[in-house]
């Protein structure tokens, strides 16, 4: 075949697969001006997922139980009574995911290790077949360097890996062993699982986080029990067991010190000869004062210090917010001077998830209720002022677009805690899972989201914030959590059938947008 007849029919093959849906000239895909110069030269751009939200293969090769995989179990708990024992199935899929995202343009990866993937107990006993996988997941991702699409494009670009060592996915044996994060023995059971992994990836991965969101841990899986384990005392959520008023404290502690003796371990053991950095990835909502009275001003300052506080304020200062101190007394753990040795100071980088903002008013505390970490914020979430919702609403429930309150949120971590070099690791927001092909893959709300946000990101490196990467949530659609497949995050739609990925228009946005031609 003549090479221009070849190239046709490879043009139209693509066509028909529906991947060139949008031209690059296309006004939909306007970039609002960002382009890769937008930011500084060795800035990362990437896309985020968690394990047991596309890993899928459960029960495959190994895998022990996480949390999640026994609390979903409850029949009825999930709609459709999803689960992620399947999901999107990047275990065998990762190939192709690999080379979308080197497609796109995207310079990393952040994926987690599914912990019960390695040490299906938790402790002991490896699982080298799990520890395979994310041999072979990660080497592919460096091997993108000599990629080659069917367009014969060639790819000069690796996707750099970011590895998270938990987000969410406890195992179970531990659960069972010891109340898991309530059991001060996870946390050298997580350095050593910890010190495991460095050991087998470091020599390839220089990007390392603890946790993803250790706040929702606590405050999600003790404090309202709407996440697994599911603990909480009876007035705050549906639980069999807890107590909403003390167990998210202990939780929150345990993870902390995991945290940090994850972080000597690599410090002592690795950091010198591996090069590389670890942090933490933490949720921050921005919590803006609905008047400005000073009650709703403070309101809004012990939002952010229950929320954000909690953890970068030991990270950084070696204590909990003095309004936390204040508030929780001694329901609230002491770190001591041993502790405060290895937690302060325990982050080369912040990962920031940001997706939106609330209005905050004081409210005074209802003295019937037993004590519990949401009561103790001693305030009220407020979503509209004078009628005017703080800005549209995604699908999930708790999503509304506020750009500036990115801004807003990346401005206080500089000013509070002293400019730390940060990642805004989390952003994105999600369709209902019922929209279908062709109109969910017309994504402009998210174009939008995206392009408004970033341009928030730009104007605080502009100003000065040390933000050194972007990552968007997520690549695919996937498993949401309480929501299952009822709501879609992806910038790439998943047929959940046939498991077919097609990008969306916002992934076609970030292509231009990350493009290195011009
Ligand atoms: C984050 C979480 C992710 C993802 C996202 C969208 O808080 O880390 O796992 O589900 O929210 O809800």
């Amino acid at each position: 075949m003549r090479w221009p007849l070849l190239f046709l029919v490879l043009y139209l093959l693509a066509l028909a697969d529906g991947q060139l849906e949008f031209s690059p000239e296309s006004t939909e895909l306007d970039t609002g001006g960002l382009s890769r110069d937008s930011f500084p030269k060795d800035f990362i751009y990437g896309t985020a997922t968690s394990a047991y939200q596309v890993e899928g293969a459960a029960h495959q090769d190994g895998r022990g139980d996480s949390i999640w995989d026994v609390f979903l179990r409850q029949p009825g708990l999930e709609v459709n009574n999803a689960s992620g024992e399947v999901t999107v199935d990047q275990y065998h899929r990762y190939k192709e995911d690999i080379d979308l995202m080197a497609k796109l343009n995207f310079d990393a990866y952040r994926f987690s290790i599914s912990w019960s993937r390695i040490f299906p107990n938790g402790t002991g006993k490896v699982n080298w077949k799990g520890v395979a996988y994310y041999d072979r997941l990660i080497n592919y991702m460096l091997q993108k360097g000599m990629f080659i699409n069917y367009l014969t494009f060639v790819s000069p670009f690796c996707i750099t890996p970011y590895a998270n060592l938990n987000h969410y996915d406890l195992p179970q044996a531990l659960q069972e062993r010891y109340n898991g994060w309530l059991g001060r023995q996870v946390v050298k059971d997580f350095a050593d699982y910890a010190d495991f992994c460095f050991k087998m990836y470091g020599d390839r991965v220089k990007n390392w986080f603890t946790f993803n969101e250790p706040r929702v841990v606590a405050a999600l899986g003790y404090d309202n029990g709407y996440f697994a384990p599911s603990r909480c005392s009876q007035p705050y959520g549906n639980c069999t067991a807890g107590d909403s008023g003390t167990e998210p404290y202990v939780a929150a502690h345990n993870l902390i010190l995991c945290h940090a003796s994850a972080v000597q371990r690599y410090r002592e053991k690795y950091q010198k000869s591996q090069k590389g950095r670890i942090g933490i990835l933490l949720d921050f909502v921005w919590y803006e004062p609905l008047t400005r009275g000073k009650s709703d001003e403070y309101a809004a300052q012990r939002a952010r210090d229950f929320h954000l506080g909690w953890f970068l304020h030991p990270i950084v200062y070696g204590e909990y917010p003095k309004t936390m101190q204040n508030i929780v007394k001694d329901r609230l753990p002491k770190f001591t001077k041993e502790e405060v040795n290895i937690v302060k100071g325990s982050a080369d980088v912040i990962g920031i998830n940001q997706y939106t903002a609330f209005y905050m008013q004081h409210v005074t505390v209802n003295k019937s209720m037993p004590p519990g970490y949401q009561n103790d914020w001693q305030v009220g979430f407020v979503y509209e002022k004078n009628g005017v919702p703080i800005g549209p609403k995604a699908y999930s429930y708790w999503l509304y677009e506020v750009p500036w309150g990115l801004y807003k949120a990346i401005m206080y971590v500089k000013e509070r805690y002293g400019n730390p070099t940060m990642i805004l690791a989390e952003n994105g927001m999600d369709q209902p899972g019922n929209v279908t092909i062709p109109d969910g893959l017309k994504d402009t709300q998210r174009v939008n989201y995206y392009r408004s946000y970033i341009q928030q990101l730009k104007k605080t490196v502009d100003e000065g914030a040390n933000v050194i990467g972007y990552f968007a949530w997520s690549l695919l659609d996937n498993f949401e959590w309480r929501l299952g497949y009822t709501s879609r995050f992806g910038i790439t739609f998943v047929d959940f059938k046939t498991l077919k990925r097609t990008p969306k228009m916002s992934a076609y946005w970030f292509q231009k947008m990350l493009s290195r031609k011009h």
